[in-house]
């Protein structure tokens, strides 16, 4: 699985060289590239955000700027489009990542022109923000379309589910976001690009950017790679797999008693039917009690009888 980071601050991930990840990464189960946005600006103070179109406070990620680098890391035709400077004069943004602005821009305009027949403004935002995102076609190996992730605290709940559907993806390109977020432009024209875009919410909090719970995707997302965790089973075992989704159960080790407090009789008594039922149960008990959402996501039809006792 390939996977391109864009940030302003791509030394944050340089912790996945370390532990479980850069395993992976030495074993070439990932290819992991972090890049900074501002590698993509022409201007001399490298500036990636400007004042909210219609006031209020912070900035917000130009558009332009995150273009250019998605163009180039999804492998898109470079666009010039005409735009206005600060001061609203007309100007062409530049190509190449050079600090000179070429003159001749007649080619670069051309494809320009094309590109802009694209109504972005059509895309039906309602229909991309509420619905399912779409889906990973190929369910054995990779899929060939990368996918484009920002994290955004306004967006749906990432999930387990999402995370098993994007860990089928070949190429994962995550865009984090800072300050009051990016320009909405920028995700509803890679849409209409036909570009699998994704955007993701990892809690009800808002952090100070996406680098955070773009580790937290990440993590969620490549454990799950054939070959990543060293125990596939503990995998299959945990909370929130699969369609019937409970709180795990709870766990304990040895010894049998520690500090006054006993390990559960039953866990020790051999039986592995009578261990597995009261696993279930207090998945169940336990699931009710903090996360009763899951319980009425359940499908009856999964419960056994002995569940319905419960
Ligand atoms: N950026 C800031 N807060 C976030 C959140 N809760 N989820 C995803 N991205 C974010």
């Amino acid at each position: 699985m390939k996977i391109d980071i864009v940030s302003v601050f791509p030394e944050y991930f340089d912790v996945l060289n370390l532990s479980l990840f850069g395993k992976a990464q030495a074993k070439g189960l990932v290819e992991v590239k972090a890049h900074n946005l501002r590698d993509w600006t022409h201007d001399v103070h490298h500036s990636v955000d400007d004042t909210p179109v219609g006031g209020g406070a912070g900035m917000v990620m130009k558009p332009e700027v995150w273009a250019e680098c998605l163009d180039e890391l999804l492998g898109l035709e470079p666009v010039a489009a005409a735009g206005h400077d600060g001061d609203g004069n007309m100007k062409s943004s530049a190509t190449d990542r050079s600090d000179t602005v070429s003159d001749d821009t007649s080619d670069q305009q051309s494809i320009g022109a094309v590109r802009d027949e694209v109504d972005v403004a059509a895309v039906d935002i309602e229909d991309a923000a509420s619905a399912p995102q779409a889906s990973i076609s190929d369910s054995n190996g990779r899929a060939d379309g990368p996918v484009l992730i920002f994290p955004n605290p306004s967006a749906p709940l990432f999930t387990q589910r999402d995370a098993t559907e994007l860990s089928h993806a070949g190429h994962l390109l995550f865009g984090c976001g800072r300050y009051e977020g990016y320009d909405a432009r920028i995700p509803d024209y890679y849409r209409a690009q036909g570009v699998d875009v994704r955007e993701y919410s990892i809690g009800d909090y808002v952090l100070n950017g996406g680098e955070v719970a773009v580790s937290v995707m990440l993590e969620a997302i490549t454990r799950l790679l054939p070959g990543f965790m060293g125990n596939a089973e503990s995998i299959v075992e945990e909370s929130y797999t699969g369609e019937n989704a409970l709180l795990e159960h709870r766990q304990y080790t040895k010894p049998a008693e520690w500090r006054g407090i006993r390990v559960p009789d039953i866990l020790l008594s051999g039986d592995h039917g009578k261990v597995d039922r009261f696993r279930r149960d207090e998945a169940l008990e336990r699931t009710n009690a903090i996360r009763p959402d899951l319980i009425e996501q359940l499908d009856c039809a999964a419960l056994d009888k002995a569940d319905r006792k419960t």
